[in-house]
């Protein structure tokens, strides 16, 4: 297949060979820019990126090696190919010891030019890729396979199929734990960018001082710890998809950038003035009612309509029911995979179905991941189900009116046994229940004071 855009600088001061070079790759379909001496060179990388940077030894000014040091610092994904002629082989090797991905001595064969520069690309997209693995990112673990029969919930998934081809932007909708960053990585797999890489940022996780850093990138002394130059996600992501997770969170401060860069493609690097260009297609996922926000004045309507040209709404897990027994059994599989199968026995699957799931598909992963370890023996039963406010969720089916009626509970009793039972089911990971719970760490905070729960305490 040919190269699509790859851009590739030649930094070269003798003007024959700089532009057959040019000529036979362009003739391949990369991008190529040309400088006749190192610090043209360096301008040009201090301004673009590029996927190869193709670099003579000698030149006048500043050399091969000094071009060499500048991508090393500042250019982590473009890969340096040394430019020789016969008898300078030995700088060469110096020049790949000192981190230049190959050298091709002149005069070169296209043919071995071509295959370095394939090897080269090959190698940045790996880097890449594993950037985009590194970054903390939360991205889906283990097997992505989707569970799901309901008809609310097919009809979501069709929708997907269907939109994942095409470069729309994609706004999915749905209360916490419904599955949004699963059908986020099914749109992609099934998208033409497939191959490309997928970008995840959860706007709520970071801080607003540094999501515009973390989104367009900054360049060296940007701000006080900016000591080199970073690459932004939309970077990252170029030729990809980029996941905004909780984008309701977004401040409004930095809205008319990320509008900007989805109308025009165009962004800066924090500290920086020139303009940069990258093409990445949207979706991202939310669970607040973003009509709601740009009422309030706190999300651009321009923004939204940019971001939601497709919605997609993911029912809540109390309104499909009938798949609950499938996702218990499969999450008992997913978390299983080398003990004997267990299985739910019915009054577990009993109880599982009657449960409303305020936390939806995650809560049911949590809750059958605990039983599945703590129960003994190959079934799991009702009594290994930590669900809050167990006896409430449990079919009442004997004792008449009066009795039922003495059973009924205080609301306040109920939200302090909701509260303490998400808390334990997440073993205290009070972030985790905060968002099971569709709260602020704050108020989850402040329930914890008022009802005075404690750890062990259920
Ligand atoms: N239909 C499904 N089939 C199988 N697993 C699912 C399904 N829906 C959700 N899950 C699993 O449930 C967990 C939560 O899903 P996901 O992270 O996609 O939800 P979310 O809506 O993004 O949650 P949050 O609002 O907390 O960010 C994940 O482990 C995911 O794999
Ligand atoms: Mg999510």
């Amino acid at each position: 297949m040919k190269p699509k855009g790859e851009t590739i600088l030649i930094a070269d001061d003798e003007i024959g060979l700089r532009d057959s070079l040019r000529d036979l790759l362009t003739v391949e379909g990369y991008t190529v820019t040309t400088t006749s001496n190192g610090i043209e060179a360096i301008n040009k990388l201090q301004t673009e990126q590029f996927d190869v940077a193709l670099l003579d030894i000698r030149m006048p000014k500043i050399d091969g090696f000094e071009v060499l040091r500048y991508v090393q610092q500042n250019c982590p994904f473009t890969q340096p190919i040394m430019l020789t002629g016969l008898i300078d082989v030995k700088l060469a090797v110096e020049a790949i010891r000192l981190g230049a991905y190959d050298y091709i001595t002149k005069p070169y064969s296209s043919d071995d030019l071509l295959k370095v520069i394939i090897r080269a690309l090959e190698r940045k997209n790996l880097l890449m890729q594993n950037e985009v693995m590194k970054s903390e990112l939360q991205r889906l673990s283990g097997s992505s396979e989707i569970i799901g029969d309901a008809a609310s919930f097919k009809k979501v998934l069709r929708l997907a199929a269907k939109i994942a081809p095409t470069e729309s932007s994609v706004m999915i909708y749905g209360h916490s734990g419904t599955g949004k960053e699963l059908i986020a990585n099914f749109i992609y797999k099934n998208s033409l960018r497939a191959d490309k890489p997928f970008v995840a940022l959860n706007c709520a996780s970071i801080p607003d001082s540094l999501i515009e850093s973390e989104l367009f990138g900054h360049e060296k002394g940007a701000f006080t710890d900016a000591v080199r130059q970073k690459q932004g996600l939309v970077e990252i992501a170029n030729g990809g998809t980029l996941f905004l997770d909780e984008i309701g969170d977004i401040s409004m401060s930095i809205q008319p950038k990320l509008l900007r860069f989805i109308q025009e493609g165009e962004y800066r690097r924090v500290g920086g003035n020139t303009v940069l260009h990258s093409d990445v297609r949207i979706i991202s996922a939310t669970n607040k009612r973003l009509e709601n926000e740009v009422a309030n004045s706190k999300f651009r309507e321009d923004l939204l309509y940019r971001l939601n040209v497709i919605t997609i709404d993911l029912p809540p897990l109390r309104e499909r029911k009938e798949d609950i027994p499938k996702l218990a059994q499969w999450f008992i599989q997913k978390k299983m995979k080398t003990r004997i199968q267990k299985t739910l026995a019915s009054d577990a699957i009993d109880v599982l179905v009657r449960y409303e799931w305020p936390g939806n598909v995650r809560e049911l992963e949590n809750v059958i991941e605990r039983a599945a370890i703590l129960s003994h023996g190959e079934i799991i039963d009702a009594k290994d189900l930590a669900l809050p406010v167990r006896s409430l969720s449990m079919k009442d089916s004997q004792g008449d009116e009066q009795s039922r009626l003495g059973k009924l509970v205080p609301m306040k009793e109920v939200e302090r046994e909701h509260y303490l039972g998400v808390l334990n089911t997440l073993s205290w990971n009070k972030s985790q229940a905060a968002k099971v719970l569709g709260v602020s760490l704050k108020t989850l905070y402040t329930k914890i004071q008022q009802y005075q729960l404690k750890e062990k305490s259920y």
